[in-house]
């Protein structure tokens, strides 16, 4: 899988793209990323991006004359234009089945925005997949582009070591349900006892507890799941 990510801050993604699950899956080749600076599709001496909004207000917006040859560069190279992603609240709320449809496509183009947004013929012209990580307005799309990147590349095919730990996940699969509670050495801390049934080796009534102790967790805490 290809991941280009377009932002003003190409360098917030260091740290993360050096972490242990992501750069192994670069390392061995199966997830590719590709950082560009809008920035440098600026087309002024002073390298501007953004500009006061027309009808006054507050905040600067994301030049459409400058954001848009950037995505159209970036998508012709290669022969998949890849799916267009652009990172605002506006957009639909990301959750397991729209992370599901993504670690489907080949290639994906996350569009960060800053500051008050962006013109609105960006969205016109490039028509992208706006999607939200959730109710909240951050500070641009960068962290929500590494939200999805992270939660991506879980699916994508031989990324985790251990085949089986995606498909247990919450939210995985066709119902989503809350992860059943999890418990290793030692046995027992400050007076907690770990269930016995999990310490008794019959895989039957250990599936059996767990797929109880998720209905429970998801009936307490997430009943809108249900
Ligand atoms: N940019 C600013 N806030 C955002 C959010 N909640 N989701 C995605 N991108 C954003």
């Amino acid at each position: 899988m290809r991941l280009d990510v377009l932002t003003l801050f190409p360098e917030m993604f260091a740290g993360y793209l050096g972490g242990s699950l992501l750069k192994r899956a670069i390392e061995r080749g199966l997830v590719e990323v590709r950082l560009y600076n809008i920035r440098d599709w600026a087309t002024d001496k002073h390298k501007t991006v953004d500009d006061r909004p027309f009808g006054g207000g507050p905040g600067m917006v994301l030049k459409v004359d400058t954001v848009v040859p950037c995505v159209e560069e970036v998508r012709r190279q290669g022969a998949d234009p890849g799916h267009l992603v652009m990172l605002t609240p506006q957009g639909r709320r990301l959750d397991q089945a729209v992370v599901e449809q993504l670690a489907a496509r080949e290639r994906i183009v996350l569009l960060c925005g800053r500051y008050e947004g962006f013109d609105e013929r960006i969205r016109l012209l490039l028509e992208p997949d706006e999607i939200s990580i959730g109710d909240f307005v951050l500070n641009g799309g960068e962290v929500a582009a590494m939200a999805i990147i992270d939660a991506v590349i879980r699916l994508v095919p031989d990324v985790l070591g251990d085949a089986q730990s995606s498909q247990v996940d919450s939210f995985s699969g066709g119902q989503p349900r809350l992860e059943f509670a999890q418990y290793t050495r030692p046995r027992v801390y400050r007076e907690l006892e770990v269930p016995p049934v999990l310490l008794g080796g019959n895989h039957e009534e250990i599936a059996c507890w767990r797929q109880q102790n998720s209905k429970r967790r998801t009936r307490l805490r997430r009943a809108d799941l249900l």
